[in-house]
């Protein structure tokens, strides 16, 4: 292995792979890292010290697992940086990265607290809890999460758990592998402007379907997509009748490329109704379909209250892009069960340039519509406005 290079990150300094030698032309490092680490992720691990800061504020967390751990920072940054003294168990198969996350155990003088396992996740998750279940688990991985969250869902505590969970696998999540998203999540991806917010109701119904098949419910208390990737946060509590309650959380997204239209349907309904109705009359191009997915809110608005706290009080060291996506996510959070439209999209078929976006958020306030940005796409407002109403606002403005 090369020369390990020290880093900091958050409250955490620690030692981890010279990652300049293992990127790609994107930035982004490469699978050849002799062990992982991403500092673009520094976000995730931010937001994720940020919502169990939150979760600890009404809980007792005694212990954690990260069956994927790496060089080990984002236990590490646990740690350090949330509350109390709970211990953490870290998993890797790989045993450079095992030997790489011990010896940052060992600067932080954190080995009461600790421990790294050398092995496969899946088994080790089963067989470490099976004394005693975790409080959380963070899922983390390189590409897809869905080979983990079985053995997850079983090594958490069944009165409640939180469980935290990373998707990077885009191109499958994102419409470019639609199929392959119907294997692995349970529903069909769709290239769209709202193809980031599908990609996380995909993964919040494969967690929502491994939850119930072991008969635990799920809230989802937070979400995020930025860069190349999503991620949840969710507790979860064994209790079956609130689970069969959620069906009705379940459905899809038909989308009409033409007029910008975006529906959202239950499966009850989808029993029901037969036809799409267009945004405008004479569109006749074809709807197309995403999901089955999760059709529910995206937050748990007293968590992210709580949340605003926890940033408020706690002397954390966040990058500003977690600060700024955070003031989104607040924005948001009561509005997730609309649909959000691409600003750019709606000028683009209108031939217009496009305004400031905060003026179209204002106007529609004016003419009474709810409506906010999305942490989602920087172009994108959610409203339960029509497409065709953003579209007219957007040309008043343009008119001056
Ligand atoms: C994306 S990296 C983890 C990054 C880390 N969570 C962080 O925040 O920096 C994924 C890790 O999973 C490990 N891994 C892959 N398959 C595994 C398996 N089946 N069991 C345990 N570890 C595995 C890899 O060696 C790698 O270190
Ligand atoms: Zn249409």
């Amino acid at each position: 292995m090369t020369a390990l290079k020290e880093y900091v990150e958050g409250k955490v300094t620690f030692v981890g792979p010279d990652i300049d030698h293992y990127t790609d032309s994107a930035g982004q490092p490469t699978a050849s890292l002799p062990v992982f680490y991403n500092p673009r992720m520094a976000v995730n691990r931010d937001f994720s010290v940020l919502f169990l800061t939150t979760y600890m504020r009404d809980r007792d967390i005694t212990r954690i697992c990260e069956p994927l751990a790496g060089t080990g920072i984002r236990t590490l940054r646990y740690l350090v940086e949330c509350p109390g003294d709970f211990s953490a168990v870290m998993f890797d198969a790989n045993p450079l990265a095992v030997e790489v996350a011990r010896k940052n155990v060992q600067l932080q003088r954190l080995e009461g607290r600790a421990r790294v396992i050398h092995g496969d996740a899946k088994l080790l998750l089963l067989t470490e809890s099976r004394e005693r279940r975790f409080d959380f688990v963070d899922i983390d991985p390189f590409g897809s999460p869905t080979p983990y969250l079985n053995a997850a869902i079983q090594s958490i505590r069944p009165r409640e758990g939180l469980i935290g969970i990373t998707a990077t696998d885009m191109p499958v999540l994102c419409g470019v592998y639609p199929h392959v998203a119907l294997r692995k999540y349970g529903g069909l991806s769709m290239r769209t402007p709202v193809t980031h917010e599908i990609a996380l109701r995909l993964l919040v119904h494969r967690v929502y379907h491994v939850a119930g098949m072991n008969d635990f419910s799920v809230r989802l208390l937070a979400s995020l997509s930025t860069d190349h990737y999503v991620r949840i946060w969710m507790s979860v509590r064994r209790e079956k009748h609130v689970a069969n309650r959620q069906t009705r959380d379940i459905g899809v997204v038909l989308y009409c490329p033409g007029c910008q239209a975006v529906q959202v349907r239950s499966i009850q309904d989808l029993a029901r109704q037969d036809t799409f109705e267009h945004e405008t009359p004479e569109c006749r191009q074809e709807a197309r379909i995403a999901g089955p997915l999760w059709t529910g809110p995206l937050f748990d608005r007293h968590f992210m209250q709580s949340a605003e706290k926890a940033m408020t009080k706690g002397a954390f060291e966040f990058t500003r892009r977690t600060h700024r996506l955070f003031d989104r996510m607040l924005a948001e959070c009561q509005h997730t069960q609309y649909p959000f439209y691409d600003v750019h999209v709606l000028c683009d078929m209108r031939g217009l340039s496009p305004p400031a976006i905060e003026d179209v958020v204002t106007a529609l306030v004016e003419q009474g519509y709810l409506a906010a940005r999305t942490h989602i796409r920087p172009t994108g407002i959610r409203t339960n406005a029509t497409a065709g109403a953003v579209g007219k606002i957007i040309e008043e403005i343009s008119r001056g």
